[in-house]
């Protein structure tokens, strides 16, 4: 049956390739909305090939201009939306049946929130939001029985490697880490690294905050909060390893002594396909050359470098309102960084003084999520005022 997506951050970088699978299997996908933030000359070109029911950008004025080129050009059936009502809209769209949240950060929140209610399966790439409001999103999810379906490729490899024995008889959740750019830079020279070093990944291409993420080890302590929401475990079942090769896309130790392991191609398409066919695997070109494959290395985090991986599981012991505040002062942290207010050792220095200016709390509602949001963005950004 054909399935048509709402996919929410289709100008970004999963946005991108959720559309190239749909291109791949049109016998399969159909575009339904789309929603994205600025990229208004990206949009346009989007709306003008796949000819969306919806699109909607971050504001008003993106939105009025893009309205202005698809008249000039001709294109007519495409609504346009703005703002979070927008984004909400395409996630809600009636002939959408399955839901792409890819937009990055807490903006993307309420639509996926709303995506659940309505009972739309999610295929999440947004792990901001489940580390944000992950209590709230699951626990709709469950009454509703609706799936939310991994598409971060440790999750989604976690997801696959979990198919196989029951909840009760896993032992440990394996996050496996790249390690980023500074795996092996001494601790010294961390204070003079600059974002041109920082946006380099050794072995993915993705946006801009998650590829600083990586290079802090940050990425990898939302995946253990993500990991603890999605699976329903504590964070002392959920380890790190470093594994250079980014080949083990994450493993799942039972308790019989059992290790099970997802290889495939470092290519974010696969996971996406397979939350879009989940439960069905589609054959695809996205093959791996077991031949090729000289060694798999696996090495234990370095918490003293990278001070913001143990500062997440401290979020993580805690919960609500610490995981909220890690997420949103490192957002706020890494747009420093990027504009060279501060430097790369501010952004664990600003989540760490946000985390200890936290009262413990667990919000219990979206709106107290986001005023939880609100708050600690506020004390980051005094923090990194230059
Ligand atoms: N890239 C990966 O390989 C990867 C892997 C695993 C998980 N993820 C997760 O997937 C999510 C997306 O990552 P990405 O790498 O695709 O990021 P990205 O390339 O930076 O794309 C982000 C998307 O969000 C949109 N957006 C930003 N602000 C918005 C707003 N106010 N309203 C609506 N849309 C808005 C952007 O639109 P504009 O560009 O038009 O402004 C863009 O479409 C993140 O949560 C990330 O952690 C990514």
């Amino acid at each position: 049956m054909m399935k048509r997506l709402a996919i929410l951050g289709s100008t970004g970088s999963i946005g991108q390739s959720t559309l190239s699978i749909v291109e791949q299997f049109p016998e399969r996908y159909s575009v339904a909305t789309l929603a994205a933030g600025r990229n208004v000359d990206e949009a346009f070109a989007q709306a003008a090939k796949w000819r969306p029911k919806l699109i909607s950008l971050a504001t008003e004025e993106l939105a009025g201009e893009l309205t202005a080129r698809l008249k000039a050009a001709g294109v007519s059936g495409v609504e346009v939306a703005h703002g979070t009502a927008g984004t909400v809209a395409c996630a809600t769209y009636k002939d959408a049946d399955f839901v792409v949240s890819a937009i990055v950060g807490v903006v993307g929140l309420e639509a996926t929130h709303a995506a659940i209610l309505a009972g739309r399966p999610v295929g999440l790439a947004n792990k901001e939001c489940m580390v944000a409001a992950g209590e709230i999103l699951t626990r709709a999810a469950r009454e509703r029985n609706v799936p939310i379906l991994p598409i971060d490729s440790e999750h989604n490899a976690v997801h696959q490697c979990m198919r196989v024995g029951a909840h009760s008889e896993v032992k440990f959740i394996w996050l496996t880490a790249s390690g980023g750019p500074f795996r092996k830079l001494p601790r010294e020279e961390f204070e003079h690294i600059t974002p041109e070093q920082a946006l380099k990944h050794p072995t993915w291409v993705m946006g801009r905050r998650i590829t600083i993420d990586s290079a802090t080890m940050l990425n990898k302590g939302l995946e253990v909060i993500e990991a603890c929401r999605l699976f329903d475990v504590p964070a002392s079942q959920v380890r790190v390893t470093v594994h250079p090769q980014s080949t083990v896309h994450s493993l799942v130790e039972y308790v019989d002594g059992s290790i099970l392991a997802q290889i495939s191609v470092t290519d974010m398409r696969l996971p996406i396909l397979y939350a879009l066919a989940y439960p069905e695997r589609p054959q695809s070109t996205l093959t791996f050359d077991l031949t090729q494959l000289k060694h798999l290395d696996f090495e234990e985090p370095d918490l003293v470098r990278f001070p913001c991986l143990r500062l997440s599981y401290e979020a993580a012991a805690k919960g609500g309102a610490h995981c909220i505040a890690l997420n949103a002062a490192d957002e706020i942290a890494v747009e420093a960084f990027l504009d060279r207010r501060i430097g790369f050792n501010g952004i664990p220095r600003t989540i760490e003084e946000v985390l200890s200016r936290t009262p413990e709390s667990h919000p219990e509602t979206i709106a107290e999520v986001l005023r939880v949001d609100e708050e600690s963005r506020a004390r980051a950004r005094e923090l990194t005022r230059s």
